[in-house]
């Protein structure tokens, strides 16, 4: 993969005339919170049946313009990527596996009847954004970095319920710190379900997001961090959490996560901690694994330690449960296991150059 757009970028560059000024940028950057402050540009593209993609640039960051009958309005046709560029020590800006996001994104828009953006293109727009608001991308300390949301809806206008004919393809850059500050249990919803066989589970599609608010909020009111989602079908099987992939550490050395099955989101960080298992004397498991499995273990002591994952999770420890018959579990003792601690210190790590990236997953933005 290219990790430098200089020179061959399909996006013009149309620069902001009213960028933000150092001293406001530099205020930002020492409190950026998540996703409240957008830097000067933005990556645009369009496409329509007649000219396919066309219109690449990179512009101001503004509001988008768009008919109030866009079809992206109505039947919610949308679809988003998260990841994240670091700044390393010496200065030097990275993007992690950027071409996991590129593919999958081409798949979301398969799933929801958009066009699929090339993923080169779509490479060239996260690199190209990333080198002109490089200045965006925040000192290496804590865990700040820059969020991208690259992201697109149906913009035609459009009462009929038919997949758009014309489509908007953008890209957002925010800078941010953790998204989650603490370790979380996790609300098993009994109303809830986030995903069924044939539904958009692995798609990252809003509507997956929108679905899961009154769900997050129940979970709020419950004193939890997130939902943990069973399957629609039989509402046992265990498949991730709100924003996050879910891992269960054992006693005997095992990693396991739910398998894929088209209802689960195949995120970046799950892979990667799936990666990351074997350097720490675990051996990564993708298997169905159920409620009555997980109390079970919990209970016994043979679950020792539970993980969330995500791009804007990192890695978020899980520390119990709270079902709704009442009953609680809590992992262990209740605090941060060793082996959460390990993988998410190596993770982030690899992530902002502290670590030898011995799988080939980090990219340099520009020179
Ligand atoms: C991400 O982890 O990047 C997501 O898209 C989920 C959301 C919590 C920000």
């Amino acid at each position: 993969m290219r990790t430098s757009v200089q020179g061959m970028s399909v996006f013009t560059i149309q620069p902001n005339t009213a960028a933000i000024s150092d001293a406001e940028r530099s205020q930002i950057l020492a409190q950026p919170g998540f996703g409240a402050y957008f830097t000067d540009h933005m990556a645009l593209a369009q496409w329509s049946t007649d000219q396919v993609w066309h219109g690449h640039r990179i512009a101001a960051t503004a509001p988008l313009q768009l008919h109030p009958s866009a079809a992206v309005l109505h039947y919610g046709q949308e679809i988003f990527e998260g990841m994240k560029a670091y700044r390393h020590d010496e200065g030097s800006v990275w993007l992690f596996r950027p071409e996991k996001n590129a593919a999958r994104f081409a798949k979301s828009a398969v799933r929801l009847g958009m066009p699929a953006l090339p993923e080169d293109v779509f490479l060239d727009s996260v690199f190209s954004l990333v080198d002109l608001d490089r200045a965006w991308v925040p000192e290496n300390s804590g865990e700040q970095n820059l969020y991208l949301r690259p992201f697109m809806i149906a913009s035609e206008p459009l009462i009929g319920v038919r997949a758009a004919t014309q489509y908007t393809y953008c890209v957002l850059a925010t800078p941010a710190g953790a998204y989650y500050s603490a370790p979380m249990r996790l609300w098993i919803t009994p109303n809830y379900s986030r995903a069924s066989v044939g539904g958009t589970g692995e798609a990252k599609c809003g509507g997956n997001y929108a679905a899961s608010l009154a769900a997050a909020d129940e979970a709020a009111e419950q004193g939890c961090g997130q939902v943990l989602w069973l399957d629609g079908a039989e509402h046992r099987w265990i498949e991730e959490c709100g924003t996050m992939n879910i891992c269960f550490i054992t006693a005997d050395g095992e990693l396991i996560t739910p398998a894929l099955r088209g209802t689960i989101l195949d995120g970046v960080t799950r892979d990667s901690v799936l990666q990351l298992a074997g350097d720490h004397a675990l051996q990564a498991v993708e298997r169905p694994i159920d409620v009555d499995e997980l109390r079970t273990r919990v209970t016994d002591g043979s679950i020792t330690e539970v993980l969330a994952c995500g791009t804007a999770a990192v890695v978020t420890p899980i520390t119990g449960f709270k079902a709704p018959d009442g009953s609680e579990l809590t992992v262990a003792d209740g605090e941060v296991g060793p082996k959460t601690s390990a993988i998410r210190r190596h993770l982030l790590d690899i992530q902002y150059g502290r670590a030898a990236d011995t799988r080939g997953w980090m990219h340099r933005v520009g020179a």
